[in-house]
């Protein structure tokens, strides 16, 4: 999981996986759900350097049941830190006791290696299934997509248009990106240069990649207003737990005294 970025867009003042998202720092959140998705057994989270204790510390009590995290610096481009997440593997932190520690080899115990970035620290359980089932059932590389809402347009140097894409055969590529270990170890062996998309190294080297349903709550928070829509949705799902008290986001909450009137029908109040 790269988590080293420094989030210049977002442009909160602390690198964006430290940042809280309603008490809680992406990078916590983005692990937690890799392994409380149940098809994920460990973790290297990969973060600026100077943050690896205080990653450590956040990220110890989800190293339980089974499960290894372990924390890795980054690089200068994201590419760098997954490359630094990958010798991280293969170099032994894996549990102890696995095939893999018994085989000296940090991937051998693994079917499935997935690469996810911390700022989706949203994205729910069922994308992440659906990439390691396709792992699983022959595929050597799988991104999540979701379909492309507005129209593309190829433009020039200039900014004059050159083609308009078939919207319908367009899609936008999520994480986590699922592959064959060995795959994804050649890809970035062959890779010299910056890529975005790990899937991209691994189409260059001419494997097929695979799709499955992404999800709308895998977006990435890069901006202020992804981060307002991370608050949002979190908010709301802590109102649905807690009752209609709760409900706090932008305006005035609503906190009733003990015994008073029950809260106004927002049907006659919108
Ligand atoms: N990332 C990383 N190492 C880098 C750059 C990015 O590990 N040198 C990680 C980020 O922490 C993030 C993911 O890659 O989880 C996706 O990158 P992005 O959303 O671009 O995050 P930042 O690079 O932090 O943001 P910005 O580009 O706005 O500075
Ligand atoms: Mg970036």
């Amino acid at each position: 999981m790269p988590a080293a970025g420094s989030g210049v867009r977002l442009g909160a003042g602390l690198p964006k996986a430290f940042v809280e998202l309603d008490g809680r720092t992406m990078l916590e959140r983005a692990v937690a759900g890799l392994l409380g998705s149940g098809v994920v057994d460990d973790v290297v989270a990969v973060v600026p350097d100077d943050r690896v204790d205080e990653s450590r510390e956040l990220l110890a009590p989800l190293g339980v049941d089974g499960h290894v995290v372990v924390v890795t610096t980054g690089g200068a481009e994201r590419t760098d830190s997954v490359r630094h997440g990958l010798a991280a593997l293969t170099t032994a932190h894996v549990a102890p006791g696995s095939d893999a520690a018994a085989q000296g080899s940090g991937t051998a115990g693994y079917d499935v290696l997935l690469v996810h970035d911390a700022a989706r620290c949203l994205t729910p359980a069922d994308p992440i299934r659906r990439v390691v089932e396709a792992v699983r059932a022959g595929e050597v590389a799988v991104v999540p997509v979701v379909p492309v809402v507005d129209t593309v347009k190829q433009v020039d140097a200039s900014g004059h248009v050159v083609g308009t894409p078939d919207r319908a055969a367009l899609r936008a590529v999520q994480t986590p990106q699922g592959f064959a270990p060995h795959v994804l170890l050649a890809a970035y062996d062959a890779a010299g240069e910056v890529a975005t998309d790990d899937a991209g190294l691994v189409e260059r080297l001419g494997h097929r990649v695979a799709t499955v349903d992404g999800d709308p709550l895998a977006f990435k928070v890069t901006t202020g207003e992804d981060r307002l829509r991370a608050e949002i949705h979190l908010a709301s799902e802590r109102s649905l737990a807690d009752g209609p008290q709760s409900i706090s986001f932008g305006w005035r909450p609503y906190r009733p005294e003990p015994g008073s009137e029950p809260p106004p029908d927002p049907e006659e109040n919108p």
